[in-house]
């Protein structure tokens, strides 16, 4: 480690900048934001700096730097020189040194006592990045990076969380109990209501925590479950949270459509569960996976169900959930990219459109035992753009129902196998030709049916692809 990272408290304390232009302004802006009484030693004052003066942010000592002026500026506890001019730099440099005092000047490593990180301020979180000097912008592409992982609401955490300290200090009196305390309301659904600024949600579920530990003398609470939309295909289509909450997971229970790349972002020492079809042997049963979130949930863990597309469209999510809510399990359910959205996107084309489809109807092409039969009348003359899930087997029927029910055969059909994925395969035909399409190309799953006059966009938009395969 080149320099030791620490957090120095200036606030009310005297820290001097020694130069007038956008590099000292900046410099200038950070001792300011850590509440430093700030003197700024330069002839004249640029833009930004002359603004902190009118806002009354900083003392503005007129002239050039001399060991005679220092006699006029109070004592300093950290000191910056970025002026354009190298032998007032160095001027500074030695003559702080002299002094003990610690001083930095602006982009030359070699003169600084201490260097300034690039920061992500969630204050009263503040995380301090350095490259040790070597490379401001990749400390700054850190930086970004961080800024879209680490959502605002964290502030608002850090500030609740503080607040119950010593609360949690007084309930727990070993260090290792409250260090589990912490830890495991601190990587569960309470980070996620306290981000989201549900304040009294968070502090109910500290206060039922803390109940539960003083009432059992058990530190370890309940498990719980997050029922997480991976999206169709692409692993770039996984929201945030959905990221956020996999990352925190003690188990994860996948099944077949979920991308490979996704399981990966799971913690490293995460069990994972795989619950989908298996090839010649039996999925496993839907009621048995339910009853295995419950089970991980209550030995403690929290349980990370990945579920392809969305989870509640034709996913089966509130089978799950419901389970859950009776054996009162605390549960999150993360929404995904469903397979229309996310295929229609990358096939080139819209679900509505102001000239074509006023609305859209997903519908599942597979009909359970003793469910209803698809109601080809109204769809045939709803003017909804139809995507049809698990439809592959059943095009046939699907293309003589709707026919059968007044549509017109020239009606435009896509075919969509693995959506959204690097092999994604889009068929344009219509709907007389539907069957016949299915049944002359060798269609790999998971493919998607859409119906609907919005397909002719398709052309409009020149999304015409290389690997498009047009019927015969
Ligand atoms: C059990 S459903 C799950 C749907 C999922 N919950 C969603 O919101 O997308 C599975 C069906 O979704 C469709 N599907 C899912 N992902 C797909 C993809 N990447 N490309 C094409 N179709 C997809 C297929 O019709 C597949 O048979």
């Amino acid at each position: 480690m080149d320099y030791l990272p620490i957090f120095t408290n200036i606030r009310n304390q005297h820290c001097l900048i020694v130069g007038g232009g956008p590099v000292a302004a900046r410099k200038a802006d950070l001792f300011i934001q850590a509440g430093a009484i700030v003197t700024v030693i330069a002839p004249k004052l640029a833009g930004e700096m002359q603004f902190h003066l009118a806002q009354g942010k900083i003392i503005w000592q007129m002239g050039r730097f001399s060991e005679a002026v220092m006699r006029d500026v109070p004592v300093p506890k950290l000191v910056i020189s970025a002026t354009d001019r190298q032998e007032v730099n160095l001027a500074v440099y030695r003559y702080f040194k002299a002094h003990s005092i610690p001083v930095n000047v602006a982009d030359q490593t070699e003169y600084c006592d201490f260097i300034l990180p690039a920061i992500v301020d969630r204050s009263p979180m503040t995380i301090a990045i350095s490259t040790g000097g070597r490379s401001p912008v990749l400390a700054r592409v850190m930086k970004a990076r961080l800024e879209t992982m680490i959502p605002q609401g964290f502030s608002r955490l850090t500030a609740l969380v503080g607040a119950y300290r010593e609360k949690v200090k007084a309930a727990i009196r070993e260090l290792e109990g409250r260090k589990v305390f912490w830890e495991t309301l601190l990587d569960g659904l309470f980070i996620d209501k306290a981000v989201h600024g549900k304040d009294g949600e968070a502090e109910a579920l500290i206060d039922e925590k803390l109940e539960q530990v003083m009432g059992s003398g058990q530190t370890v609470p309940r498990g719980e479950v997050y029922i997480i939309g991976a999206g169709p295909g692409d692993p770039d289509l996984m929201t945030f949270k959905g990221l956020r909450l996999l990352q925190q997971a003690d188990v994860i229970l996948y099944d077949r459509l979920v991308a490979p790349e996704i399981l990966e972002m799971g913690r490293r020492e995460a069990e994972r569960i795989y619950v989908g079809k298996k090839e010649k042997f039996h999925k496993v049963a839907q009621q048995d996976i339910n009853q295995m979130l419950v089970n991980l949930a209550l030995e403690g863990k929290r349980v990370a169900r990945l579920k392809g597309g969305d989870p509640y469209i034709f996913g089966r999510g509130a089978e799950e959930v419901a389970l859950l809510v009776e054996h009162q399990i605390p549960y999150q359910v993360v929404p995904g990219i469903t397979a229309a959205a996310g295929c229609a996107a990358y096939a080139g084309f819209p679900l509505t459109h102001r000239d074509y489809a006023q609305s859209v109807a997903l519908v599942t092409g597979h009909q359970q035992d003793g469910a209803c039969d698809i109601d080809y009348a109204r769809l045939a003359h709803s003017g909804d753009t139809m995507v049809f899930y698990m439809g592959i087997k059943n095009a046939p029927k699907i293309q003589a129902g709707l026919i059968a029910h007044g549509m017109s055969p020239t009606t435009p059909a896509a075919i969509i196998e693995k959506g959204t994925r690097i092999d994604q395969k889009v068929t344009v035909t219509t709907l007389g030709q539907l069957s016949e399409t299915v049944s002359s190309n060798a269609i790999k799953p998971p493919a998607l049916l859409v119906v609907g006059e919005v397909i002719r966009v398709r052309e409009q938009l020149h999304a015409k692809k290389h690997d498009e395969r047009v019927p015969a």
